[in-house]
């Protein structure tokens, strides 16, 4: 692809780009590295391809790259999240290569990729590490793992081209919890070629955008969804990790009864203690309304739940890949196709009549049917993503192919920016007491 954009309809910028300047009201963290960006160009001449949901905090993130000097491009990271006004308005207000389209297929998503890789990235940064797992596959010459149109572009290359768009890169970064496992899995198997910061791992990152964020947006997704009344109902989440906790805890706030399932023992217990019934899935399903998944695992809810499931459940998901719920598996025992009976609503009818209703074809359900994450939560994980490029940038050279944490520097300082945009003070540790937090001397 030579152009320098593939979005939906360029005339929508105008609206995307009142809802950028929303976001950025909420953003202040953001906003001040974007300042410091704009004096210090840390970033000079360096080409980032991001591959991240296409939405207006995205889009204050990029602005904040091109501040800092760098030339990026952006792809989307999942084919329904993309928000289109903000793509057109990136592509004509601010200048930045955009290739997302909002329910764009399979071929077109990994079309959009090729654009990123097209750029000829220093650095990467990913939400799900879809970019790095295509490099790492042309690279290595794996075509039978690529989308076959991006197999195709890829074997269109030399075998040096394929190398030098691998060395290119000096190192990356990474979004989401999925991704970071990927990535971990990768350096396991010797196959991970730069160093990727886990941007996720930050506390200021999971702590906050993956509890209260995701909490509140899924919740925000499923209503505009379906418009359900959750006080009164059976609310079953799937997975009490980082986005199970804030997810459960926002449900229970809107008087819904909910049930946690896990696998995990310590997990399952603290949901116990912090009031939640918990549950195997199979029998959750036999009484659920309303049903969740956040567990980034394949098949949570699956062909033998969907058989004792009461009529008309709502089945969604929130974790990163649309794999938690066995769609595959409820086609087949249904009658027929499933009727689009709301958007982002299928309905799908099994053979004694029941109806299940899959939410957003089972992709995360807070940026299918809602915006994603509020604003003040996307300014801390994205105030990550920015120091640690201009981190990565600056240390490469010395970092091995590894999955690094975010240094805890930058961790504090975020902590320390947000509460002081908030307008909130906090004590400072007096002479005396970092001496005795020091010591080992002092006891009873
Ligand atoms: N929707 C969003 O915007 C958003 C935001 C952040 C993270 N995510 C994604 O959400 C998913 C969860 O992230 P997290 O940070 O909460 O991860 P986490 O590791 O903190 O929690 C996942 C939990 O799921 C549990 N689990 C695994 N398999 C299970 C199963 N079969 N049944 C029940 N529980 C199971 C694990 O034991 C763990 O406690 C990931 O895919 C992540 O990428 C989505």
């Amino acid at each position: 692809m030579s152009s320098t954009h593939d979005i939906k309809d360029i005339q929508l910028a105008e609206g995307g780009r009142r809802r950028i300047e929303w976001a950025e009201r909420e953003m202040p963290v953001l906003r001040s590295i974007r300042e410091r960006f704009e004096k210090e160009k840390p970033l000079q001449g360096v080409r980032i391809s991001a591959c991240l949901h296409v939405t207006s905090e995205t889009a204050n993130l990029m602005r904040t790259l091109q501040a800092g000097g760098a030339d990026v491009v952006l792809t989307a990271s999942n084919p329904l999240s993309t928000q289109d006004d903000v793509a057109a308005a990136l592509v004509s207000v601010y200048e930045i290569p955009t290739f997302a389209i909002k329910g764009e297929d399979n071929v077109t998503y990994y079309k959009h990729i090729r654009a990123a890789l097209e750029h000829k990235p220093h650095m990467t940064m990913d939400d799900g590490a879809d970019l790095v797992s295509s490099l790492f596959f042309i690279a290595m010459g794996r075509f039978d793992r690529l989308e076959p149109s991006l197999a195709a572009w890829a074997q269109g290359l030399s075998a040096a081209e394929r190398q030098s768009l691998l060395d290119g890169v000096v190192g990356g970064t990474e979004e989401t919890t999925t991704g970071v496992i990927r990535l971990k899995a990768m350096e396991k198997d010797g196959v991970l070629k730069f160093p990727v910061i886990a941007v996720n791992d930050a506390m200021t990152k999971h702590f906050f955008d993956n509890r209260y964020g995701t909490g509140q947006s899924t919740i925000d997704g499923i209503i505009r969804a379906t418009n359900v009344l959750l006080a009164g109902k059976k609310f079953v989440v799937a997975g009490y990790g980082w986005c199970g906790r804030g997810l459960a805890s926002r449900a229970r706030g809107m008087g819904a009864q909910v049930i946690v399932t896990e696998v995990d023992p310590l997990k399952a217990l603290e949901a116990v203690m912090d009031g939640y019934e918990v549950m195997p899935m199979l029998e959750a399903a036999k009484v659920g309304d309303i049903f969740c998944t956040v567990t980034g695992d394949l098949n949570v809810i699956d062909g033998h739940h969907f058989e004792v499931m009461k009529d008309g459940a709502i089945v969604s998901n929130s974790g990163h890949f649309n794999v938690e719920i066995n769609i595959p598996a409820l086609e087949k025992m249904s009658v027929g196709k499933p009727a689009l009976v709301r958007p982002f609503v299928e309905q799908y009818t099994l053979k004694d009549g029941r109806k299940i209703n899959i939410l957003g074809e089972g992709r995360l359900i807070n940026l299918a049917s809602a915006e994603g994450h509020p604003s003040a939560v996307m300014d801390m994980s994205f105030a990550n993503q920015a120091l640690s490029a201009e981190f990565m940038y600056k240390n490469a050279a010395k970092l091995q192919k590894k999955v690094y944490s975010v240094p805890t520097e930058i961790d504090a300082e975020i902590a320390r920016l947000k509460l002081e945009a908030m307008g909130v003070q906090i004590d400072t540790l007096t002479e005396e007491q970092v001496k005795y937090l020091a010591s080992w001397e002092e006891g009873t």
